[in-house]
């Protein structure tokens, strides 16, 4: 079973792009979470940095929108991002030097953080999105 699934009633923010980036990021979470039993390091490492790339990505995308659009939550939200960039840098950087292996609490880390951090973060920036025309 996956992880994550996304739905619109929990995780819709009526931003396309936002939307679909999310999938993919779903998507991302449960390959890697589906990786970890199966103990290729190196499969793991591969999922994992494929994610972690993505989320940089991803917040740069959402960043540059709000920005643009001169949305008033810019830097609550940015600071959010940074935090988790932070956390998730580390980690890479641990797994990579062998000081750190990925197991199914990391991903359930960046689950909870994810269930928090859209419905209650990213979906605030939806109506403003909207009426600057991005839906
Ligand atoms: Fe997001
Ligand atoms: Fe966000």
């Amino acid at each position: 079973m996956s992880l994550i699934s996304w739905t619109k009633e929990q995780f819709g923010t009526s931003v396309t792009i936002a939307d679909e980036q999310h999938k993919v990021l779903f998507g991302m979470l449960n390959d890697l979470h589906d990786a970890v039993p199966k103990g290729d390091r190196a499969a793991i490492g591969a999922k994992l940095d494929t994610l972690v790339n993505y989320v940089v990505e991803h917040f740069a995308e959402e960043e540059r929108l709000m920005t643009e659009t001169g949305y008033p939550g810019y830097d609550a939200h940015k600071a959010e991002h940074t935090k988790l960039l932070e956390t998730c840098g580390g980690v890479a950087a641990k797994f990579h030097a062998g000081e750190l292996e990925i197991t199914q609490d990391t991903t359930a880390f960046v689950k909870d953080w994810l269930v928090g951090h859209i419905p209650n973060v990213d979906k605030h920036y939806g109506p403003h999105l909207n009426s600057k025309g991005i839906n």
